[in-house]
């Protein structure tokens, strides 16, 4: 078994059996991490570029690690103090680093389709880090690989996803991901935060978060993007998190302790409470540890396809 892609551009299109492979090369990656020594020579000789042309902590540094566990070679980018800030375009820079021979690109971009666009451009392998509204396949992974340590099977298992579905590309992810492998998916918001379309996905659409954990096994709270606030899409802060924040009171409504789960970063007391996010419900940092392995898994499986 292996990858059909030489490029991890998405989850969509991709099959139970290649999500499981991930899983399952994480889940023996992990136990690496767990070692005194958290190395091994598997991708020693082989050069990785990380692009990264929007802010990022958590998805830049567990690459960056994960490269480090591998024993690869690596170059890292950011626009701020590159050429970008002259003009060079996407293309220009990614071929510019690839003519200095590398072997991987992992790349984050505002623009969905730009890791699509270098994977057409570049002989390299191009890993998506996260294009616009598009996907973020690694976070769609850790997430699965999270719930998976937690629940074994996720067929079945009720996952709602809560907050700005329309502009996250990690719930975009999350919902090929878990269906994949068989997850019931909801998701939960104001009408403004819920593409039209997603009735047509076999997604339950929930616009009362008591609802929504009244029929959950596992919450994904979304960051609220402060930054889109003067698109008028949600009236304000504190409303929002009246209405739809993820609160202790509200989950001790609930018939049974439920997961909480957040990509990050956090806009503690708006999406989510700290004493929700900080509760042993809470599996933020597992996801966070996970992360690392998965990116290992990735990068190791790309690298065996030409
Ligand atoms: N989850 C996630 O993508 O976080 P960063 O933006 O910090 O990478």
């Amino acid at each position: 078994m292996e990858l059909k892609s030489r490029h991890l551009l998405g989850l969509e299109g991709m099959s139970k059996d290649e999500i499981e492979l991930i899983l399952e090369t994480a889940v023996s990656f992990k136990e690496v991490l767990n070692r005194p020594v958290k190395k091994v020579p598997t991708l020693q000789g082989f050069t990785i570029c990380n692009l990264f042309f929007e802010a990022s902590t958590r998805t830049r540094f567990s690459f960056e690690l994960a490269q480090k566990r591998l024993s690869a070679d690596t170059i890292s980018f950011s626009s701020a103090g590159s050429s970008t800030s002259k003009g060079e375009t996407l293309k220009d820079t990614a071929r510019n680093i690839e003519a200095m021979k590398v072997d991987m690109v992992v790349v984050r971009h505002a623009s969905a389709g730009s890791a699509q666009f270098l994977s057409e451009r570049l002989q390299a392998h191009v890993i998506n880090a996260g294009d616009g509204a598009h996907e973020h396949p690694t976070q769609g992974l850790l997430d699965l690989l999270t719930l998976k340590e937690k629940l074994g099977s996720l067929e079945g298992v009720r996952v709602i996803l809560v907050g700005d579905i329309t502009h996250s590309r990690v719930a975009r992810s999350n919902v090929l991901g878990l269906q994949a492998l068989g997850a019931d998916v909801g998701v939960c918001g104001p009408p403004t935060f819920i593409p039209p379309h997603f009735d047509r996905l076999n997604v339950k659409i929930y616009h009362d978060i008591d609802e929504a954990i009244q029929n959950a096994d596992a919450l994904n709270i979304l960051r609220i993007q402060l930054e889109r606030q003067t698109l008028g899409l949600f009236p304000t802060v504190r409303e929002y998190h009246e209405k739809f924040g993820v609160t202790r009171a509200r989950l001790e409504r609930a018939s049974k302790p439920l997961i909480i789960m957040h990509p990050g970063p956090i806009n503690r007391g708006v999406e989510v409470d700290s004493d929700v996010a900080d509760s042993e419900h809470s599996v933020i940092l597992d996801q966070v540890l996970n992360g690392v392995a998965i990116r290992m898994a990735v990068m190791y499986l790309l690298s065996l396809k030409n």
